[in-house]
């Protein structure tokens, strides 16, 4: 089930406090919707949903850490009774460490499953039954297009993400009679606070929060199944899929995808470090 019409509809929104979280926000407001903005940093959140919604008719802001499956039950409680009944669950909360797999600190590894897996499972979970009695609703999962390819020097980031797009594809089938839309984004590097201190690839070019936020709103009116950011980054998949694997790993070498996150500024990117790790 797709929803051609946004305005009015409630969604919510993890990891809103910034980035591709906020940009999400901001777009489905703009198309008529009511948000609950979520994030683990809940006094961010609050600011982040004044500045969207200044008299705070059509938002609420909540404090929460998706690896909590009580919490997240929650929010999903309180925003069904403060905004109405949720119609749309963005699972956009996601950390990426980076570096080397085997110089990794373990609990970085884990730290990325709770958030970026475990997270989303929480949030689905949270919110299935609310739709399924419903008969309507449409999940979107921010995976990436780790979620399809490797990426070198985020070893478990990719393994995390291709278990968002597996995840996706098994529930949906799952949920395909209840009414329940289900979509997974993929997009390449994005302007934000996670890729700082990274590498630029010479394809493909680097896109805006804003980029992502239109697209998921795109899907959540399509009901398109997987998304890539932009478009053409499909393109590295279809590669993959019918090239020879040295012709394939020689054009993501030229295009930079070993440096992308093997060559990192390691000054440009200790606030980011600061932050996930202070959590
Ligand atoms: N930026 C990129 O290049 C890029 C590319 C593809 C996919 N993504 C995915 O997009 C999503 C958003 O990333 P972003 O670039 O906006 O990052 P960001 O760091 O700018 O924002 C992420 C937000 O998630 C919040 N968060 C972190 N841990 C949380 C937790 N345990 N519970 C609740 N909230 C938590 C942070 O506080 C932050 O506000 C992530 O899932 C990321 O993996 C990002």
């Amino acid at each position: 089930m797709a929803f051609n019409d946004i305005a009015g509809r409630v969604a919510l929104v993890t990891g809103a406090a910034r980035g591709i979280g906020r940009a999400t926000a901001a777009a489905l407001l703009e198309t008529g919707a009511r948000v609950a903005l979520t994030d683990v940093d809940g006094s961010l959140v609050s600011i982040t949903a004044g500045t969207l919604d200044p008299r705070r008719t059509r938002t609420r802001a909540y404090g929460l850490d998706v690896r909590d499956a009580d919490a997240f039950t929650e929010v999903v409680r309180r925003t069904e009774h403060e905004l109405g009944p949720i119609d749309i669950l963005v699972n956009n909360a996601g950390i990426m460490p980076i570096g080397r797999f085997t110089d990794m600190d373990p609990d970085a590894i884990k730290m990325q499953f709770d958030i970026n897996v475990f997270g989303v499972m929480n949030g689905m979970r949270a919110a299935i039954p609310h739709m399924r009695r419903r008969k309507r609703g449409h999940i979107v999962n921010i995976a990436s297009t780790a979620g399809k390819i490797g990426m070198p020097y985020a070893a478990a980031y990719t393994a995390a993400k291709h278990a968002v797009v597996g995840l996706t594809e098994a529930v949906r089938r799952e949920e395909a009679d209840q009414g329940i839309a289900m979509s997974y984004i993929m997009p390449v590097p994005v302007n934000t606070e996670l890729i700082s201190g990274s590498k630029r690839m010479r394809w493909p070019p680097i896109q805006e929060p804003e980029d992502v936020a239109k697209a998921i709103v795109a899907a959540i009116r399509s009901g398109a199944v997987d998304v890539y950011v932009p478009k053409g980054a499909r393109w590295g998949q279809i590669l993959q899929a019918i090239t020879p694997r040295p012709f394939y790993e020689r054009v993501g070498h030229l295009l930079g995808m070993d440096r992308l996150f093997g060559e990192v500024d390691e000054v440009a990117r200790a606030s980011y470090r600061r932050r996930v790790f202070s959590k």
